[in-house]
């Protein structure tokens, strides 16, 4: 699994070249930057699918809800369940900067 910090997700998202893969996407963090980074990765699913979101404030995670409603995605409040998501490929890190070291090992850690 790779594990992205938000700040590096955009450029190294768009410059892939994969061999016709749908990457499964999992995002941590979905204020401004996790719910922008989602929009960009729709943008391109031939390349990803973002497949859960993690949030641990409540209007966040209905905000997504709303915004993607219909979609094959997962919600969690608590970030070492969607770390443990099955068919994840990918984890974006874009929650605040103090949090990165820990939830990034996490990511790593679930393989
Ligand atoms: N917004 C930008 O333009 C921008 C630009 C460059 C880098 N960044 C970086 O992106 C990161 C996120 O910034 P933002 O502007 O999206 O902040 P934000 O406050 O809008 O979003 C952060 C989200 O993380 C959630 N969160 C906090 N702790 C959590 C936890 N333990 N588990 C799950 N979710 C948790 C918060 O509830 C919030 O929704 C920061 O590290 C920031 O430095 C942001």
């Amino acid at each position: 699994m790779l594990s992205a910090a938000s700040v590096i997700a955009v450029p190294w998202a768009s410059g892939l070249t994969i061999d016709g893969k749908v990457y499964k996407v999992g995002i941590i963090g979905y204020g401004d930057r996790g719910s922008g980074l989602h929009r960009i990765l729709g943008e391109m699913p031939e390349k990803f699918q973002v497949v859960g979101i993690c949030d641990n404030l409540d209007f966040r995670l209905e905000d997504a809800k709303k915004a993607h409603s219909g979609k094959s995605i997962k919600y969690y409040k608590d970030y070492r369940e969607l770390v443990e998501q099955k068919d994840l490929d990918i984890v974006v890190v874009s929650t605040p900067l103090s949090f990165h070291y820990n939830h990034a090992k996490a990511a790593l850690q679930a393989g």
